[in-house]
């Protein structure tokens, strides 16, 4: 099958389309025949084995870059249940070193139970680009966030792949959402649904006084002490990125009334459904920017590593 893959970490110069054996995919798994697949930051820092790249995916060079997908299920290991062939489905693969296939290919192979059927009203590429930032803004808002209906959420990086779901799904969890965000991409947060939108560059979180349940950090720039002030009494700080300053704010939480968590998104099928459903709804809104074809892979990871996209940037892998 054909895949962008690569043959050693590098740079997107070094990404090259190769012809790699097909998955056999295991009993629990289900082969995939790849429509779309989606960007991430995650792919950059694979490709680089920077920025904990090296612990997201197995060192098996040659090896396919990519996570997130859309397809249609080609067959079906014997003891995988849910699904047959021919049945739309969306996801991404794991962020772990178990990881040795990639969605920048023709097939991959993914475990049944980690994966969703593809919302009826998206195409394989607005359904791709859901998969990682969706569920990573589920995860973080309702499940190391805790947040509740009626409560307020402050999310640094609001403008992002996650940072907009994580203000539409806030949204639809019955919270009041606060944002930063770029000033130039204040308008389109505040459409997703923020009350109110702060310029990173104008006002630093310091000034921010609004106190909130719960900050979801996805820019992961600042840290649980900097944010300390804004946190109510049993209030949330979570971050998307493992660092020495997340770790030292975990215990600093430990003395606190005030909670200090990190997210490491794993793909969960009943996650995947609501996902779907809340799509097929109206309730979520797709964050496609735009889609590149197969052989414009390398132009669409230079966008995503100059950081001027809206929302999401996918790859048409098979038109159909
Ligand atoms: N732990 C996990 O499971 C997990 C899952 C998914 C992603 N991640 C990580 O989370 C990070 C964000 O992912 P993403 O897909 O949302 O990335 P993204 O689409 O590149 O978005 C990042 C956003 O950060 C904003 N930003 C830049 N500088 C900022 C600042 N000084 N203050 C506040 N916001 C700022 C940018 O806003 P403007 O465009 O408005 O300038 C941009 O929209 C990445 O590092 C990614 O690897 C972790």
């Amino acid at each position: 099958m054909r895949a962008y893959a690569i043959e050693r970490r590098g740079t997107i110069a070094d990404l090259r389309v190769m012809e790699l054996p097909r998955p056999v995919p295991a009993a629990n798994e289900l082969l995939v025949r790849v429509r779309a697949a989606a960007l991430n930051p995650a792919d950059l820092k694979v490709l680089a084995g920077r920025d904990g790249g090296g612990f997201l995916h197995a060192t098996n060079f040659p090896f396919a870059l990519g996570f997130d997908f859309s397809g249609v299920v080609e067959s079906v290991g014997a003891a995988a249940t849910g699904y047959v062939a021919g049945d739309e489905v969306f996801g991404f693969l794991p962020y772990a070193r178990s990881t040795r296939g990639g969605s920048f290919a023709e097939y991959l192979a993914v475990a049944a139970d980690s994966v969703g059927k593809k919302p009826k009203m998206l195409s394989h590429e607005e359904a791709a680009s859901a998969a990682t930032a969706a569920m990573t803004a589920l995860c973080a808002l309702r499940e190391k966030g805790r947040l509740a209906a009626g409560q307020t959420v402050l999310i640094n990086g609001a403008s992002g792949g996650v940072g907009s779901y994580a203000v539409q799904i806030a949204r639809n969890l019955g919270a009041n959402v606060l944002a930063i965000a770029s000033a130039a991409k204040a308008d389109a947060v505040k459409s997703l649904g923020a009350s109110q939108v702060y310029d990173y560059k104008a006002t630093p979180i310091s000034e921010i006084k609004t106190q909130v349940e719960m900050v979801l950090d996805v820019a992961s720039n600042s840290t649980f002490g900097a944010c300390l002030h804004l946190l109510k009494p049993g209030g949330s700080y979570v971050s998307l990125l493992p660092s020495p300053a997340m770790f030292l704010g975990m215990a600093r939480a430990l003395f606190s009334s005030r909670r200090c968590a990190f997210v490491m998104v794993k793909p969960h099928a009943s996650d995947f459904a609501e996902i779907a459903r809340w799509f097929d709804e109206g309730k979520l809104k797709p964050m496609l920017e735009r889609s590149y074809p197969f052989n414009e892979l390398p132009i669409a990871l230079e966008r995503l590593q100059r950081g001027d996209v809206r929302g999401k940037l996918a790859l048409t892998v098979d038109a159909g």
